[in-house]
């Protein structure tokens, strides 16, 4: 670093803390552009089928309402190419088939929102409905499954001298972030403006093109707050698209916010698993083999797909691996990513699989995993860029106090309460995108700093903001940065735990950039202290340039624009993303420890307290990587003993759509967490040195969990979630 690194890795607050705790934060739906208008959806009460009918003479009979727009009368849309994920995206009102319950079969457009909800009440649909396949273990898979082998799997389980044959199923769950997904949209001739709810406003500008057949430079998606999202505002939904018809029909702004209800239906969500795994190893536990045979739900018009088996490929060293991987086409809305995409799932099953293996041989699960440590990813034949998990074990270990757990399962009592622990390994990949930043240094010694890149709870602003104060030489309060705007410069999504690495280096970038103009600015001014000084020898701080041999020779930012006259200073900085062919296997690391009480007569579970351990390289602000690392073991919580979306496989409707129903983790079920990074930069992965966090510290708590009911019970659960049922 040619710069001193005083901001990041400081455990500073967030820099929008005080917006967003006074409500000052505007979310997309706080936007009422002039002459606004409110949609509310009207959803299909059937599984699969066809609208036969749409009476909606009592809705338009109500005053204030202004339209009900269906099938019947929306406006054709031009052809849209097939998009992401590959599949015919589900197209606002174009025809008449429902292919999942609650799909919007059509919207009511009101003066206000009470209006349109009781109006869109009175709309009646009439179905033609048949039965829909909504439940993945009655339904076959596709028959293009995606394969991976290495080795001969099956022969070498049949020699293997212990062999493991484990069915997995997981349930699927949903985000349920507090903020609902919701869209304003405003046309003012053919240009569109959306306040959208987004990880991705840039990628919703592509979308809305291919929807609408119009120009991407004519939309602008504007998402500068998201509150939470969790992978479900990673992709635009159809109700985007309908809020954007509305308000061309209506010739207003059209206000759409789904209901939470309607969010079960709208969003995605983490689809339903079924893996079955075989394990085979030699006696001193080294593995041999493995099959996966993995099942997962999709859509029929669209195929979700998500890397659950890359931790059965590379995690440990295994000669012979068969994998595959099939998607199961059923009757509901298309899954999408939900934090720790895939790798949570997968992460699951081989680390229970792990748990029990190292049970059936006597040994140290954390010594059953050190015996498999790779010298290099397997899957790849790279080599890893950094792997420090086995450090992880031993903070891990040192931290939580592994020693204290005795191996016998139901050994261990506290009253009624049977006590156990567990850990689980987890590994996620390092994704880096293109993705640019513009920089502008004012004459008053301020900065700001601008990127099209979304925070939906990191504190993305917060930890650019440390990056650029270090690379500009300026304290943080001298730095605005902003973002959520696709007319910023180029982001990628805000998702799969790229942004840091991403936006992070391109933000860098820029301001070293600038930084450089400055001082090459400076030592060409023959009035500058700096004059003639090599542009080496000079770094900034506090907003002043000095000789970093002779800090007093030196002078301002401020100084030196204003004696040459120069209003400002821009730069653009860019990041080229990952490289077509790797080098080097990109993953960030996980040692995550759990100990559990399980009532002995009522199967009920309690977390009593975890310890996660990560190698994600560099940590940028550690009260941020602390927010995340808590808020992901609690998700983890709810993934291992609370979440599960229900379907009546009857009509495919969801049940329990809402939060009174679908249990997630509360205050009360959150223990004492704590949250250990190992040290270390990883500039292979990143010009700083970052492998992304968001989504590993997730990965291995569903296990680490399962992994402590056992030892605990002697029960060993391969479903989530754990009920207490399942434990009676
Ligand atoms: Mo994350 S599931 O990629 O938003």
């Amino acid at each position: 670093m040619s710069q001193p690194q005083a901001a990041v890795g400081a455990a500073v607050p967030r820099v929008d803390a005080r917006l967003r705790v006074t409500g000052q934060a505007k979310y997309a739906a706080d936007n009422s552009p002039d002459g606004v208008v409110h949609a509310v959806i009207v959803d299909s009460s059937v599984g699969r089928g066809r609208v036969t009918g749409i009476d909606a003479r009592a809705a338009e009979a109500q005053a204030g309402v202004v339209k009900v727009i269906s099938h019947l009368n929306a406006p054709k849309l031009p052809h849209r190419e097939p998009g992401f994920p590959p599949g015919e995206a589900l197209r606002p009102f174009q025809d008449d088939r429902v292919r999942f319950f609650g799909q919007p079969v059509a919207v009511v457009v009101a003066t206000t929102l009470e209006t349109a909800q009781h109006a869109a009440s009175l709309v009646k649909v009439s179905y033609d409905a048949r039965p829909p396949s909504t439940d993945l273990g009655a339904a076959d898979p596709a028959d293009d499954p995606e394969t991976y082998a290495r080795g001969d799997a099956d022969r070498a389980l049949e020699s293997a001298d212990v062999t493991l044959d484990l069915a997995y199923r997981m349930a699927r769950n949903h985000h349920n972030p507090m903020e609902p997904a919701g869209t304003v949209a405003r046309w003012d001739g053919d240009r569109l403006t959306l306040w959208e709810k987004t990880q991705h406003v840039q990628g919703t500008v592509e979308t809305m093109a291919a929807e609408f057949g119009m120009s991407p430079d004519k939309i602008r998606v504007i998402s500068p707050a998201v509150g939470g999202a969790f992978g479900s505002g990673g992709r635009t939904w159809v109700h985007t698209s309908i809020a954007a018809l509305a308000a061309r029909e209506v010739k207003r702004p059209v206000k759409l916010v789904l209901t939470r209800r309607q969010t079960y239906f709208g969003v995605g969500y983490r689809p339903a698993y079924e893996y079955d795994l075989r394990l085979g190893s030699d006696r001193r536990g080294r593995l041999t083999a493995s099959v996966h045979d993995v099942r997962t739900e999709s859509s029929r018009y669209e195929r979700h797909s998500e890397d659950v088996l890359a931790a059965g490929r590379m995690l440990y060293s295994t000669p012979h691996v068969r994998q595959v991987y099939g998607h199961v086409p059923l009757d509901v809305n298309t899954p999408t990513w939900m934090r720790g995409p895939g790798y949570s799932s997968g992460a699951f099953c081989v680390e229970t699989a792990m748990d029990e293996l190292a049970h059936e041989l006597g040994l140290d699960p954390i010594e059953l995993r050190l015996r498999n440590e790779p010298s290099d990813d397997e899957s790849s034949g790279l080599p890893f860029s950094t792997r420090r998990l086995r450090d992880c074990y031993r903070a891990g270990a040192r931290e939580f106090g592994w020693h204290r757990r005795n191996p016998e399962p139901r050994s261990t009592r506290d009253g009624d309460w049977l006590i156990g622990m567990g850990m689980a390994a987890g590994v996620y990949d390092t994704a880096r995108s293109e993705a640019q930043a513009s920089v502008r240094l004012d004459a008053d010694g301020t900065a700001l700093v601008q990127s099209a890149t979304s925070d939906m709870g990191p504190g993305t602003a917060t930890s650019m903001t440390q990056v650029a104060a270090d690379a500009l030489g300026l304290t943080m309060r001298q730095i605005t940065f902003r973002l959520g705007d696709s007319d910023l410069p180029l982001a990628p999504g805000h998702h799969g735990s790229r942004t840091m690495a991403s936006v992070g280096s391109a933000v860098q970038d820029g301001c070293d950039k600038l930084r450089r103009q400055a001082i090459t600015l400076a030592v060409q001014d023959e009035d500058s202290p700096l004059h003639s000084v090599d542009p080496a020898d000079v770094a900034v701080r506090g907003g002043r340039l000095f000789v970093k041999d002779d800090p007093t020779r030196g002078e301002t930012y401020r100084r030196l624009l204003a004696r040459n006259d120069r209003s400002h200073l821009e730069a653009l900085g860019s990041y080229a993303g990952a490289p077509e062919s790797e080098r080097f296997s990109f993953y960030a690391y996980a040692a995550t420890f759990a100990e559990v009480a399980v009532d002995a007569r009522l199967g009920l579970v309690r977390v009593r307290r975890m310890v996660g351990v990560y190698d994600a390289a560099r940590i940028i602000n550690p009260r941020l990587a602390d927010s995340q690392a808590i808020g992901a073991m609690t998700g983890g919580i709810g993934q291992a003993l609370l979440e599960h979306t229900v379907t009546d496989h009857r009509d495919g409707r969801i049940v329990n759509a809402n939060l009174a129903d679908y249990l997630v983790p509360t205050h009360a079920d959150m223990p004492e967490m704590k949250a250990i990074y190992i040290e270390g930069e990883d500039f292979e992965a990143d010009p700083i040195g970052v492998k992304g966090l968001g989504e590993i510290v997730i990965v291995g708590v569903a296990p680490a969990i399962a992994n402590a009911v056992f030892n605990a019970t002697g029960r060993r659960i391969r479903h989530l979630p754990i009920t207490a049922e399942a434990l009676l």
